[in-house]
């Protein structure tokens, strides 16, 4: 299967995909990134530092960086940029989207970290077919505003003492499509937001590649009433 993945900044999930396609624990090549901030890690960072002094609350977009599309350059792997923007002026329309999608002969869409609510046209184009990651226990924690280590701040004030990704199929609103996919990790008593993310990044790599992986087997089976279920490899 052929796999495009969107990101907005470390690109680590991205990275962990990847690797899974080079290794065959994934049975799919990962043929396009696509991003809506294209520059690299220190220019971005330089601009954001601009805008810091100012009083915006940028600290996780510093971090975060664009390491996507670095490593994507970095291997040969193409990076579309969409949308366009002040900050990415090469960037592409909707409808341009959907064509270099299909000219990559994309099976399926896998967000990883990605900022913005994506077309409907996508979302009508590829259904069943798109999944994203949200660092909470869906439908906790989850929906626009909830990005970040915003999430991680907002699981630690609540006094919960779990959380963990969630991998669900994307629809037409922020992080509200069907669970695909879960995993638990405790909140401790001091956690700091980074140190619950870190906590959380590190299943995210997992449990992503083992929904992408189901995914390209064709191993998911949508229950009557309209849950997607994994069947474990034979
Ligand atoms: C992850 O925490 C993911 O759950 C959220 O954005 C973050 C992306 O991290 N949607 P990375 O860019 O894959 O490192």
């Amino acid at each position: 299967k052929r796999l495009a993945v969107f990101v907005s900044g470390g690109g680590s999930n991205f990275r962990a995909i990847h690797e899974a396609a080079l290794s065959g624990v994934v049975i799919g090549d990962v043929v396009a990134l696509v991003t809506d901030k294209p520059g690299d890690r220190d220019a971005f960072s330089l601009q954001l530092f601009g805008f810091a002094r100012w009083g915006f609350d940028v600290v996780e977009w510093i971090d975060a960086g664009c390491g996507g599309a670095e490593h994507a350059r970095d291997n040969g792997i193409p990076v579309v940029v969409f949308p366009k923007s002040k900050s990415a002026p090469e960037g592409i329309s909707a409808d341009e989207l959907l064509n270099a999608l299909r000219e990559l002969r994309v099976d399926f869409i896998l967000l990883a970290g990605y900022l913005k609510l994506i077309p409907i046209e996508l979302v009508q184009t590829y259904p069943k077919s798109i999944l994203n990651i949200h660092p909470s226990l869906l439908p906790a924690f989850g929906g626009k505003g909830y990005y970040g280590l915003k999430v991680h701040k907002a699981v630690i004030a609540s006094g919960a003492r779990y959380s963990g990704p969630t991998v669900h199929f994307v629809d037409e609103h922020y992080d509200t499509g069907r669970t695909l996919a879960q995993r638990v990790v405790p909140v401790l008593p001091n956690d700091t937001p980074e140190q619950l993310a870190t906590r959380v990044l590190h299943e995210e790599h997992q449990v992503y590649v083992e929904a992408v992986a189901a995914l390209c087997e064709d191993r998911i089976v949508w229950r009557e009433d309209g849950v997607p279920l994994i069947k474990s490899q034979t």
